[in-house]
């Protein structure tokens, strides 16, 4: 079984050495268009093998599809990261066109293929790719809300303080630096409501933390995270590869659903083979309503941009 990552830039590049490890696929293909670079960050992980004792058989490839042929899924991390003081949405002119015809080339080999994408702005990316390949809905997933859920369950366990592993808190809406929502009221720890350990301040303070995770990294870093990312979109291709019917946060397709419709954003979907199989359309508080629904205006306006670009 075959696993493409497309983009051998930092986060692809961490998105195939988590999936590497996890021997998920028996042959892994990192493509980019920056001439060696897939073939030599190929062939480092495959030196990887021994050390963390996997299988899977790693290789890279310079803008020639023809090997990522018969992928299962294929990770879409191309088009250029953000900059300190960017928002994702300043990508969109540069990335849409990158996306678009990663997209094509991926489905020219693999039509059958399940596509997770992860550049951004990752919820008009994902939008982009099921409108431009006409692929049924289930088969397109941008992945957003798995590490804004990990980015809101680190900052809660900094505060409370506890294991992130004893957390469940999730993060839906658009994958924005504004437009992303913590579910503060329904987060648990070890299934006590995190209310009981954080008052309100500390709480809406852990949440706004969370919506700027992303920037905050990127001041740090002068570029984008890759760590955290890689990995979210490696665990969305394990449990999609192993049809683990995981319930997770991912950015698809609405046809009504929270009462919206022709957009991609981010909410609770289940995972398994066949991509994303169910939407998870469950009860908002009025506040949580209002802020789904300005996130999702936001969206739109970004996916409106699509048609002026060339
Ligand atoms: C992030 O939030 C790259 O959008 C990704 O780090």
């Amino acid at each position: 079984m075959k696993v493409t990552v497309v983009g051998a830039g930092a986060v692809g590049a961490t998105c195939a050495d988590n999936i590497a490890r996890k021997q998920i696929c028996d042959e892994l293909v990192i493509v980019d268009i920056k001439e060696g670079v897939a073939e030599g960050k190929a062939m480092d992980l495959m030196q990887t093998a021994q050390i963390e004792g996997f299988d899977t058989r790693i290789i890279g490839s310079t803008n020639d599809y023809s090997k990522t042929a018969g992928s299962t899924v294929a990770v879409i991390t191309s088009g250029i990261p953000r900059k300190p003081g960017m928002t994702r949405e300043e990508l969109i002119g540069i990335n849409a066109g990158i996306v678009k015809s990663v997209t094509e080339n991926i489905l020219k080999h693999s039509p059958e293929c399940i596509i997770i994408i992860i550049s951004n702005p990752m919820d008009t990316m994902t939008y982009l790719a099921l409108k431009s390949s006409g692929l049924p809905k289930n088969r397109i997933i941008g992945m957003g809300g798995i590490l804004d859920s990990a980015r809101f369950r680190y900052f809660l366990s900094q505060a409370i303080p506890c294991s992130p592993n004893d957390l469940q808190a999730n993060v839906i809406g658009g994958h924005g630096d504004t437009t992303m929502i913590p579910l503060t009221r329904l987060a648990t720890y070890c299934g006590i409501p995190v209310s009981e350990f954080l008052d309100e301040e500390k709480a809406k303070k852990v949440a706004a933390s969370t919506m700027v995770g992303g920037a905050t990294l990127t001041a740090l870093l002068g570029t984008s995270a890759w760590y955290a990312p890689g990995a979210a979109g490696a665990s969305l291709v394990e449990a999609i590869v192993r049809d683990e019917k995981k319930m997770v946060p991912c950015c698809v397709y609405l046809d009504g659903e929270y009462g919206q419709k022709d957009i991609c954003i981010g909410v609770p979907v289940i995972i398994g083979k066949n991509g994303w199989e169910k939407i998870i359309d469950f009860k908002l508080n009025d506040q949580e309503k209002e802020m789904f629904n300005k996130s999702a205006d936001a969206v739109r306006k970004m996916n409106e941009t699509l048609s002026t670009l060339s």
